[in-house]
């Protein structure tokens, strides 16, 4: 079977990368091409180069744009690359415009679609991410569903029971493979003069939070009240969507480390020390969780509620007082929760399903 591995964003980088360490490991038959929706290095290359993945055979360099811009590129983009290959299937990851383009592109020429992270829903249609995991869901043949509850969300929508395996989340993987890699290299709290766990890790880079002048600052606000009210630094690895929009809208954080995106070694090092994660990342919530880090959602919903079931997160919404709110609750609870996200074997499930070995 020849597999095309698409993938455009960071996260998608991140949580791919056990799926193409197994193929590689299984030197399987596949090629991984790259949408370029992130291209800055930071977003991108670094983590090819730290993770030491092998080089993308292409790259669609399709950049920023609208969403129907850059979505319809990437379909372009993919259905001649896909004309050319003729793979049998290809593997999404997430939920980003290139997860959705690449879906339909492979749809329509009759190839196979299979969708990592299938059945998320934050049940928020304004989210463009809500879309985009919905559609994709509902073209792909393989649903690799993270857990029982996503399982479930698409058996509800009527996908049938045959094409969806519970997996796990391949982000365990991803820790599990350099949690302790992280441990061994150069340590960015010392750069940063952190001690662990007295310092807070923020990520805020969702296009309903910034580029909302008045929900940025709002969010922006309720960290200021933690960091105060805590005495703690709070470091900020600013997303470049969020970089843009701190300038637009003249918001200068004062009270914050802000820093540039780091690599994930680094970001695992951050997070697993970290008092606390206040963030409105997807693939952090989870990360919070697999490292027993509390965590605080700057959203008013998540798709990723067995975080909340389990006590590892909470919704903090935009508003200044609950956010130092919901910070102050999560600091006072145990951190003795189980992750939902699996065991670390995603990646090789995967393959093997794929391989027709399960
Ligand atoms: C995208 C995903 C989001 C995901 C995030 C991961 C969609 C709709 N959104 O959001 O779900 O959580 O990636 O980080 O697919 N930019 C750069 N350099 C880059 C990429 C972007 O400077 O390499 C800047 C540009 O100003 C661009 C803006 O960031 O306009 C937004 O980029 P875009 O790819 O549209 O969305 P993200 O916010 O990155
Ligand atoms: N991450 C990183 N460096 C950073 C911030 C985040 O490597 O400076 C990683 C983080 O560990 C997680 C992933 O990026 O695995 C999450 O991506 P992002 O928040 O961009 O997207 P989302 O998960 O919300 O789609």
């Amino acid at each position: 079977m020849r597999i095309a591995i698409i993938l455009g964003t960071r996260p998608e980088i991140i949580k791919m990368a056990p799926v193409i360490r197994e193929l590689e490991k299984r030197q399987g038959n596949y090629f991984v091409l790259h949408t370029g929706q992130h291209y800055s290095y930071n977003l991108d290359k670094v983590f090819f180069e730290r993770l030491k993945l092998p080089q993308a055979k292409y790259n669609l360099e399709v950049g920023s744009g609208s969403h129907a811009e850059q979505t319809g590129k990437i379909i372009i983009g993919v259905e001649k690359v896909l004309q050319e290959e003729t793979p049998d299937i290809i593997l999404v990851e997430g939920d980003t415009n290139s997860v959705l383009a690449s879906a339909l592109a492979a749809v329509k020429l009759h190839i196979k679609v299979g969708h990592v992270e299938a059945g998320l829903r934050s049940y928020d249609k304004q989210m463009p991410e809500e879309i985009n995991r919905i559609l994709t869901d509902h073209c792909a043949d393989y649903l690799f569903a993270p857990t029982e509850k996503a399982r479930t969300i698409l058996l509800g929508e009527g996908i049938p029971e045959d094409k969806i395996f519970v997996t796990g989340n391949t982000i365990v993987d991803a820790i599990y493979q350099n949690l302790e890699i992280a441990r061994q290299g150069e340590n960015i709290l010392d750069a940063l003069s952190l001690k662990p766990q007295e310092y807070f890790v923020v990520t805020l880079h969702r296009q309903e939070n910034v580029d909302n002048r008045t929900r940025f600052a709002s969010i922006l606000e309720g960290l200021d009240k933690v960091a105060a009210d805590f005495h703690l630094p709070v470091v900020y690895p600013v997303h470049p969507r969020s970089r843009k929009r701190m300038s637009e809208f003249n918001l200068e954080p004062r009270n914050f480390t802000l820093i540039d995106p780091v690599d994930f070694l680094s970001f695992l090092q951050l997070g697993s020390n970290a008092r606390l994660i206040l963030t409105d990342s997807g693939g952090v919530q989870e990360e919070a969780c697999i490292l027993s880090v509390p965590c605080v959602t700057l959203r008013d919903n998540t798709e990723r509620p067995e975080t909340i079931e389990i006590g590892s997160n909470i919704l903090a919404g935009a508003s200044p007082d609950r956010i130092l709110e919901c910070s102050r609750v999560m600091l006072g609870r145990e951190n003795d929760w189980e992750s939902p996200f699996g065991d670390g074997k995603a990646g090789g499930r995967i393959v093997d399903i794929l391989e027709g070995k399960r």
